[in-house]
Protein backbone atom coordinates (compact mmCIF):
# COMPACT_ATOMS: atom_id res chain seq x y z
CA UNK A 1 0.00 0.00 0.00
CA UNK A 2 1.46 3.72 -0.69
CA UNK A 3 0.63 6.49 1.41
CA UNK A 4 1.64 9.65 0.40
CA UNK A 5 2.17 12.25 3.06
CA UNK A 6 1.86 15.84 2.18
CA UNK A 7 3.85 18.10 4.38
CA UNK A 8 6.09 21.71 5.07
CA UNK A 9 8.56 21.48 7.95
CA UNK A 10 8.22 18.64 9.22
CA UNK A 11 7.41 19.35 12.91
CA UNK A 12 6.96 16.91 16.20
CA UNK A 13 3.43 15.58 15.14
CA UNK A 14 4.68 14.61 11.24
CA UNK A 15 7.83 12.94 13.02
CA UNK A 16 5.54 10.51 15.11
CA UNK A 17 2.87 10.36 12.33
CA UNK A 18 5.73 8.67 9.90
CA UNK A 19 7.06 6.60 12.38
CA UNK A 20 3.62 4.38 13.04
CA UNK A 21 3.09 4.56 9.19
CA UNK A 22 6.83 3.57 9.04
CA UNK A 23 5.51 0.74 11.88
CA UNK A 24 2.96 -0.91 9.79
CA UNK A 25 3.83 -3.92 7.67
CA UNK A 26 3.25 -3.51 4.45
CA UNK A 27 2.74 0.98 3.60
CA UNK A 28 5.37 2.32 1.63
CA UNK A 29 5.51 6.25 2.67
CA UNK A 30 5.85 8.73 -0.04
CA UNK A 31 6.91 12.23 1.14
CA UNK A 32 5.53 14.88 -0.90
CA UNK A 33 6.85 18.19 -0.15
CA UNK A 34 4.24 21.11 -0.92
CA UNK A 35 7.47 23.27 -1.59
CA UNK A 36 8.63 20.70 -4.60
CA UNK A 37 5.67 19.65 -5.94
CA UNK A 38 3.89 20.78 -8.83
CA UNK A 39 0.89 19.32 -10.74
CA UNK A 40 0.05 18.67 -14.35
CA UNK A 41 -4.10 18.74 -14.18
CA UNK A 42 -5.17 16.18 -15.88
CA UNK A 43 -2.06 14.19 -16.57
CA UNK A 44 -1.10 13.33 -12.98
CA UNK A 45 -1.10 9.63 -12.09
CA UNK A 46 -0.10 9.79 -8.51
CA UNK A 47 -0.63 5.89 -8.20
CA UNK A 48 -1.20 6.40 -4.36
CA UNK A 49 -4.12 5.00 -2.07
CA UNK A 50 -4.36 7.74 -0.20
CA UNK A 51 -2.66 11.17 0.98
CA UNK A 52 -2.68 12.48 4.17
CA UNK A 53 -2.49 16.17 4.60
CA UNK A 54 0.08 17.56 6.99
CA UNK A 55 0.64 21.01 5.43
CA UNK A 56 1.15 24.22 7.86
CA UNK A 57 0.21 26.99 5.47
CA UNK A 58 -4.02 26.42 4.61
CA UNK A 59 -3.70 27.90 1.24
CA UNK A 60 -1.26 24.60 0.25
CA UNK A 61 -3.45 22.47 2.21
CA UNK A 62 -6.51 23.28 0.11
CA UNK A 63 -5.28 23.43 -3.16
CA UNK A 64 -3.13 20.32 -3.02
CA UNK A 65 -5.97 18.59 -1.37
CA UNK A 66 -8.10 19.92 -4.36
CA UNK A 67 -5.45 18.57 -6.86
CA UNK A 68 -4.90 14.81 -5.48
CA UNK A 69 -8.79 14.40 -4.93
CA UNK A 70 -9.15 15.65 -8.71
CA UNK A 71 -6.39 13.12 -10.06
CA UNK A 72 -8.17 10.43 -8.16
CA UNK A 73 -6.47 10.13 -4.90
CA UNK A 74 -8.62 9.73 -2.02
CA UNK A 75 -7.69 12.18 0.74
CA UNK A 76 -7.35 12.30 4.75
CA UNK A 77 -9.21 14.83 5.45
CA UNK A 78 -11.02 15.55 2.25
CA UNK A 79 -10.69 19.28 0.19
CA UNK A 80 -14.25 19.59 1.60
CA UNK A 81 -13.50 19.13 5.44
CA UNK A 82 -10.65 22.09 4.92
CA UNK A 83 -12.61 24.13 3.06
CA UNK A 84 -15.50 24.22 5.87
CA UNK A 85 -12.71 23.74 8.57
CA UNK A 86 -10.77 26.52 7.06
CA UNK A 87 -13.00 29.24 7.39
CA UNK A 88 -15.10 29.81 10.90
CA UNK A 89 -18.12 31.29 9.26
CA UNK A 90 -18.28 27.74 7.32
CA UNK A 91 -18.07 25.79 10.15
CA UNK A 92 -20.80 27.41 11.72
CA UNK A 93 -23.32 27.64 8.96
CA UNK A 94 -21.92 23.52 9.22
CA UNK A 95 -22.88 23.52 13.10
CA UNK A 96 -25.88 24.97 12.80
CA UNK A 97 -27.46 23.09 9.94
CA UNK A 98 -26.39 20.30 11.86
CA UNK A 99 -27.86 21.81 15.06
CA UNK A 100 -24.41 21.23 17.11
CA UNK A 101 -24.43 23.75 19.52
CA UNK A 102 -22.19 27.05 19.40
CA UNK A 103 -22.07 30.11 20.42
CA UNK A 104 -23.85 32.71 19.09
CA UNK A 105 -22.65 34.06 15.47
CA UNK A 106 -23.74 37.22 13.77
CA UNK A 107 -21.71 37.98 10.43
CA UNK A 108 -22.14 41.32 8.52
CA UNK A 109 -20.46 43.13 5.88
CA UNK A 110 -19.88 47.08 6.88
CA UNK A 111 -18.41 48.60 9.92
CA UNK A 112 -22.31 49.90 10.93
CA UNK A 113 -24.29 46.78 10.55
CA UNK A 114 -21.63 45.27 12.67
CA UNK A 115 -21.85 47.50 15.54
CA UNK A 116 -25.56 47.25 15.10
CA UNK A 117 -25.42 43.31 15.42
CA UNK A 118 -22.43 43.65 18.17
CA UNK A 119 -25.08 46.22 20.26
CA UNK A 120 -28.05 43.42 19.77
CA UNK A 121 -25.58 41.06 21.27
CA UNK A 122 -24.55 42.45 24.11
CA UNK A 123 -21.14 42.60 25.59
CA UNK A 124 -18.22 40.97 25.34
CA UNK A 125 -18.02 39.77 21.87
CA UNK A 126 -15.31 38.31 20.24
CA UNK A 127 -14.51 39.53 16.69
CA UNK A 128 -12.53 36.66 14.61
CA UNK A 129 -10.96 37.26 10.74
CA UNK A 130 -13.13 33.93 9.45
CA UNK A 131 -9.83 32.65 8.25
CA UNK A 132 -6.99 32.35 10.71
CA UNK A 133 -5.17 30.19 13.28
CA UNK A 134 -3.14 30.16 16.29
CA UNK A 135 -5.52 32.26 18.59
CA UNK A 136 -4.09 35.22 16.22
CA UNK A 137 -6.00 38.72 15.52
CA UNK A 138 -8.77 37.65 17.71
CA UNK A 139 -10.32 41.27 19.47
CA UNK A 140 -12.61 40.71 22.92
CA UNK A 141 -15.13 43.16 22.84
CA UNK A 142 -16.27 44.75 26.08
CA UNK A 143 -17.77 48.13 25.41
CA UNK A 144 -18.76 50.09 22.23
CA UNK A 145 -15.86 52.59 22.18
CA UNK A 146 -13.94 49.47 21.77
CA UNK A 147 -16.67 47.94 19.47
CA UNK A 148 -15.74 50.89 17.41
CA UNK A 149 -12.29 51.09 17.43
CA UNK A 150 -11.99 47.78 16.22
CA UNK A 151 -14.38 47.87 13.10
CA UNK A 152 -12.82 50.59 12.06
CA UNK A 153 -9.59 49.34 12.43
CA UNK A 154 -10.44 46.20 10.42
CA UNK A 155 -11.94 48.68 7.79
CA UNK A 156 -9.11 50.88 7.73
CA UNK A 157 -6.26 48.39 8.27
CA UNK A 158 -7.52 45.42 7.41
CA UNK A 159 -6.79 42.89 4.34
CA UNK A 160 -9.73 41.22 2.13
CA UNK A 161 -10.10 38.62 5.03
CA UNK A 162 -11.09 41.69 7.22
CA UNK A 163 -13.82 42.78 5.48
CA UNK A 164 -16.32 40.01 6.64
CA UNK A 165 -16.97 40.45 10.13
CA UNK A 166 -17.43 37.59 12.01
CA UNK A 167 -18.95 38.55 15.69
CA UNK A 168 -19.18 35.43 18.35
CA UNK A 169 -20.71 36.07 21.73
CA UNK A 170 -17.60 35.83 24.51
CA UNK A 171 -18.71 32.81 26.54
CA UNK A 172 -17.45 32.27 30.37
CA UNK A 173 -16.36 29.50 30.09
CA UNK A 174 -14.35 28.65 34.13
CA UNK A 175 -10.49 29.55 32.50
CA UNK A 176 -10.75 26.95 30.63
CA UNK A 177 -11.68 25.05 27.37
CA UNK A 178 -11.46 21.71 25.91
CA UNK A 179 -9.76 20.17 22.55
CA UNK A 180 -11.04 16.92 21.99
CA UNK A 181 -9.44 14.43 18.90
CA UNK A 182 -11.66 12.60 17.19
CA UNK A 183 -10.48 10.14 14.73
CA UNK A 184 -13.25 8.54 12.36
CA UNK A 185 -16.63 8.04 14.83
CA UNK A 186 -15.35 8.15 18.06
CA UNK A 187 -13.62 10.96 20.27
CA UNK A 188 -9.94 9.38 21.07
CA UNK A 189 -8.91 11.63 23.97
CA UNK A 190 -9.07 14.88 25.13
CA UNK A 191 -7.62 17.77 26.98
CA UNK A 192 -8.39 21.04 29.18
CA UNK A 193 -6.24 24.14 27.86
CA UNK A 194 -6.28 26.54 31.30
CA UNK A 195 -4.46 29.85 30.75
CA UNK A 196 -5.16 33.05 33.08
CA UNK A 197 -5.72 34.72 29.88
CA UNK A 198 -9.39 34.24 28.02
CA UNK A 199 -7.18 32.98 25.13
CA UNK A 200 -6.52 29.30 26.16
CA UNK A 201 -4.50 28.46 23.22
CA UNK A 202 -1.33 26.08 24.64
CA UNK A 203 0.93 28.25 21.87
CA UNK A 204 -0.41 31.11 23.62
CA UNK A 205 0.88 29.99 27.20
CA UNK A 206 -2.21 27.60 27.91
CA UNK A 207 -1.50 24.59 30.25
CA UNK A 208 -2.67 21.27 28.85
CA UNK A 209 -4.22 18.53 31.15
CA UNK A 210 -6.39 15.35 30.76
CA UNK A 211 -10.06 15.36 29.92
CA UNK A 212 -11.53 12.58 30.27
CA UNK A 213 -14.22 12.20 27.45
CA UNK A 214 -17.62 11.38 29.04
CA UNK A 215 -20.51 10.50 26.49
CA UNK A 216 -21.57 14.16 26.48
CA UNK A 217 -18.53 15.24 25.20
CA UNK A 218 -17.95 11.90 22.71
CA UNK A 219 -21.02 12.80 21.09
CA UNK A 220 -21.01 16.51 20.87
CA UNK A 221 -17.10 15.87 19.51
CA UNK A 222 -18.97 13.26 16.76
CA UNK A 223 -21.66 15.18 15.96
CA UNK A 224 -19.19 18.09 14.81
CA UNK A 225 -16.80 16.37 13.22
CA UNK A 226 -19.85 14.48 10.95
CA UNK A 227 -20.89 18.36 10.96
CA UNK A 228 -18.08 19.24 9.11
CA UNK A 229 -17.40 16.05 7.00
CA UNK A 230 -15.92 14.03 9.52
CA UNK A 231 -12.36 12.55 9.16
CA UNK A 232 -9.64 13.11 11.56
CA UNK A 233 -10.54 16.45 13.35
CA UNK A 234 -9.52 18.75 16.68
CA UNK A 235 -12.34 20.10 18.31
CA UNK A 236 -12.90 23.59 20.35
CA UNK A 237 -15.45 23.03 22.99
CA UNK A 238 -16.41 25.25 25.68
CA UNK A 239 -18.55 24.40 28.73
CA UNK A 240 -21.22 26.81 29.82
CA UNK A 241 -24.29 27.05 31.94
CA UNK A 242 -26.66 26.24 28.89
CA UNK A 243 -24.04 23.08 28.24
CA UNK A 244 -21.17 22.25 26.19
CA UNK A 245 -20.34 24.04 23.07
CA UNK A 246 -18.70 24.09 19.97
CA UNK A 247 -15.75 27.04 19.49
CA UNK A 248 -14.45 25.64 15.65
CA UNK A 249 -13.10 22.59 14.01
CA UNK A 250 -9.48 22.41 13.43
CA UNK A 251 -8.35 19.82 10.40
CA UNK A 252 -4.71 19.83 10.10
CA UNK A 253 -4.77 18.49 13.95
CA UNK A 254 -1.79 18.96 16.33
CA UNK A 255 -1.61 16.68 19.20
CA UNK A 256 1.62 16.31 20.25
CA UNK A 257 1.65 17.63 23.57
CA UNK A 258 -1.52 15.76 23.81
CA UNK A 259 -0.26 12.42 23.48
CA UNK A 260 1.56 11.93 27.14
CA UNK A 261 -1.01 14.29 28.30
CA UNK A 262 -3.90 11.80 27.88
CA UNK A 263 -1.84 8.66 27.56
CA UNK A 264 -3.20 7.69 24.17
CA UNK A 265 -1.11 6.82 21.35
CA UNK A 266 -2.94 9.55 19.03
CA UNK A 267 -0.93 8.95 15.73
CA UNK A 268 -1.51 5.61 16.30
CA UNK A 269 -5.35 5.71 15.87
CA UNK A 270 -4.95 7.80 13.14
CA UNK A 271 -3.15 5.44 11.35
CA UNK A 272 -5.57 2.77 11.45
CA UNK A 273 -8.14 5.61 10.13
CA UNK A 274 -5.96 6.48 7.47
CA UNK A 275 -5.06 2.41 6.61
CA UNK A 276 -8.94 2.20 6.78
CA UNK A 277 -9.81 4.70 3.76
CA UNK A 278 -7.01 3.46 2.16
CA UNK A 279 -8.55 0.26 1.99
CA UNK A 280 -11.72 1.84 1.02
CA UNK A 281 -13.57 0.76 4.12
N1 LIG B 1 -16.43 33.31 22.01
C1 LIG B 1 -15.44 33.04 22.86
N2 LIG B 1 -15.64 33.08 24.19
C2 LIG B 1 -14.63 32.82 25.06
N3 LIG B 1 -13.39 32.48 24.68
C3 LIG B 1 -13.12 32.40 23.36
C4 LIG B 1 -14.14 32.67 22.38
N4 LIG B 1 -13.60 32.50 21.16
C5 LIG B 1 -12.33 32.13 21.37
N5 LIG B 1 -12.02 32.06 22.68
C6 LIG B 1 -10.71 31.68 23.24
O1 LIG B 1 -9.71 31.91 22.29
C7 LIG B 1 -9.11 30.67 21.87
C8 LIG B 1 -8.80 30.73 20.38
O2 LIG B 1 -10.00 30.89 19.65
P1 LIG B 1 -10.24 30.11 18.29
O3 LIG B 1 -10.01 28.67 18.52
O4 LIG B 1 -11.57 30.49 17.79
O5 LIG B 1 -9.12 30.75 17.39
P2 LIG B 1 -8.01 30.15 16.47
O6 LIG B 1 -7.12 31.26 16.12
O7 LIG B 1 -8.67 29.41 15.39
O8 LIG B 1 -7.20 29.10 17.29
P3 LIG B 1 -6.68 27.64 16.85
O9 LIG B 1 -6.92 27.42 15.42
O10 LIG B 1 -5.25 27.65 17.19
O11 LIG B 1 -7.45 26.70 17.71
C9 LIG B 1 -10.11 29.61 22.24
O12 LIG B 1 -9.49 28.37 22.43
C10 LIG B 1 -10.68 30.19 23.53
O13 LIG B 1 -9.82 29.98 24.62
MG1 LIG C 1 -9.07 27.09 18.29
Amino acid sequence: MKIGLLHSLIRKDEKFLIDELNAVKGVELVMIDDREITFNLGKDDFKLDVVVERCINHSRALHGLKLFEAAGVKCVNTYNVATVCGDKLLTSVALAEHKVAQPEVRVAFTEESALKAIEEMGYPVVLKPAVGSWGRLLSKINDRDAAEAILEHKAVLGSYHHSIFYIQKYVEKKGRDIRSFVVGDKCIAAIYRTSPHWITNTARGGMATNCVVTDELNDLSVRAAKAVGGGIVAIDVFETAQGMMVNEVNYTMEYKNSITTTGVNIPKKMVEYILQVAEGK
